[in-house]
């Protein structure tokens, strides 16, 4: 969707008023807009209709910015049938989360549909008021195209989206951007002895690959850098312990949405001139049976030299984020972040409507990570981190075992993966939130992109 300066002379079909409601309820109606029908009256905004065209006030006061968001999405709908273009005005803090509503909600998947669906008219333009300036706009245009590009990559299945493809398109996201990309090979992951991911793609015939993206901008702020890590499992069967219940296995397309976050992240950073040497770290592969697929029982020797014992392939994430967890320390970094579709216990725990995050950072971080959690509506919520629950990572044989208990799996996982990293950790289980099974406003249904705006906002607050 294209957002574009006011022009005085210009007569859009639809006027977008951001003002308060009363005046109409009265039977008033703005000014110079004769009433010919009020086509429809909620609580936070109204539409109207006369020989001009459509106008459609929302409501200004006392919304939080996620009601703002959802009016967006709403409206984006009830327009996209109806016009083209669309004048905007109103007040500018209220605005923006609109405007990112609206945006956000224009994503569709139909990459796949021979026949792409046709609308009567597509909305797609809408002509901004001045006080949303050409740096509002571009930031907004920028966080559209990181959280479409992050949904892509969740939505294509892994019949076109295998490790290498992945890596490809992270290299061609970011290297335009003076990010400099590696992407290291089957042979090289063998040289470094990454026994984590290797073991996982013993099952599949595809590669796996390990992408290294640095951001280290002039004059950044930071002396060490901030290591974001994501799970880049381009699909989850479960290995040879294959997911057991019918549908679990439907959206495993989905467990790279920790990557896509990351990445999609860092390249708002990178587009957005964040002056932070950020550096991304991405294993990827799939996880399946085949042949010579890791066995429950097999003993892994990590990368940095920690013995597993694998009692249920389907723990997979943590042994590919382990290997990168222990890569990271080479860049002695301030801090580590990952982002996972690590457990279904984070799921069962909150559902859709959050991430999980624990770690061992200073409360400050946390409190950072969750302040950008409420300005973006891409909530977190803090769980304990309690050593106890190391306990259940313990194996008779190996120094660590991949599963832990029946109970508080995503923090044992979390547990697991803290003793692959030296320096402050903080852990995202983002498996809820990533995917919709239903579609839910400006998120959309599938991939939702989750994670995006979240980090971005955090590193821009740091
Ligand atoms: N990718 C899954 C976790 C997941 C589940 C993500 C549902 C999104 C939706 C992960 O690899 C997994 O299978 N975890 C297991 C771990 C268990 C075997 C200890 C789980 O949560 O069941
Ligand atoms: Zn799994
Ligand atoms: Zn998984």
């Amino acid at each position: 969707m294209l957002l574009k300066q006011r022009n005085n002379k210009k007569n859009s079909k639809a006027i977008i008023l951001i003002q308060n409601l009363k005046k109409i309820a009265k039977g008033k109606g703005p000014d110079k807009f004769l009433v010919d029908e009020l086509i429809e009256s909620g609580e936070s905004w109204a539409y109207l209709k006369n020989e001009n065209g459509i106008k459609i006030l929302v409501k200004e006061n006392d919304m939080t910015d996620e009601a703002f968001r959802i009016v967006g999405h709403d409206i984006f709908h009830f327009l996209k049938e109806k016009v083209a273009e669309a004048d905007i005005e109103g007040a500018k803090a209220k605005l923006l989360p609109f405007l990112e509503g609206l945006m956000l909600s224009s994503y569709l998947f139909d990459r796949f549909l021979t026949k792409k669906p046709s609308l009567k008219v597509k909305f797609n333009c809408v002509y901004c008021p001045e006080e949303i300036n050409s740096l509002h706009k571009e930031e907004l245009i920028n966080v559209t195209d990181a959280v479409f590009w992050a949904r892509d990559m969740v939505n294509l299945p892994v019949s076109h989206l295998n490790a290498e493809q992945f890596s490809q398109q992270i290299s061609e996201l970011l290297s335009p951007l003076g990010v400099r990309v590696d992407i290291l090979e089957k042979s090289k992951i063998e040289a470094l002895k990454m026994g984590g991911l290797l073991s996982v793609n013993k099952g599949s015939i595809d590669p796996p690959t390990f992408t290294i993206a640095e951001y280290k901008p002039e004059g950044h702020k930071n002396k060490k850098p901030i290591i974001l890590i994501g799970k880049g499992v381009v699909y989850d069967t479960g290995g040879l312990s294959l997911k057991p219940t019918p549908g679990s296995m439907d959206c495993m397309k989905s467990d790279m949405a920790g990557a896509a976050a990351v990445i999609g992240a860092l390249c708002l950073a990178a587009k957005q001139k964040i002056k932070l040497h950020i550096v991304a770290l991405i294993p990827a592969t799939d996880n399946r049976p085949g042949m010579n697929a890791y066995t429950p029982g097999d003993v892994i020797t990590m990368f940095n030299g920690t013995t597993v014992e694998v009692l249920n392939t389907d723990a997979e994430g943590r042994m590919i984020l382990a290997d990168a967890l222990s890569y990271s320390e080479k860049y002695k970094p301030e801090l580590v972040i990952d982002a996972a579709t690590l457990t279904g216990a984070a799921v069962r725990a909150i559902g859709t409507h959050a991430a999980i995050v624990m770690g061992n950072a200073k409360d400050e971080v946390f409190d950072k990570l969750e302040k950008a959690g409420v300005q973006t509506h891409e909530r977190v919520v803090r769980f304990p981190f309690w050593e106890e629950y190391k306990e259940d990572m313990k194996s008779k044989i190996a120094d660590l075992k991949n599963i832990g208990g029946p109970n508080g799996g995503m923090i044992s996982a979390g547990k697991f993966l803290e003793t692959f990293v030296k320096a402050p950790y903080v852990h995202m289980d983002v498996a809820g939130p990533t995917w919709l099974d239903a579609k839910e406003n400006y998120k959309g249904v599938s991939g939702t992109g989750y994670g995006v705006r979240l980090l971005y906002h955090f590193l821009k607050n740091y």
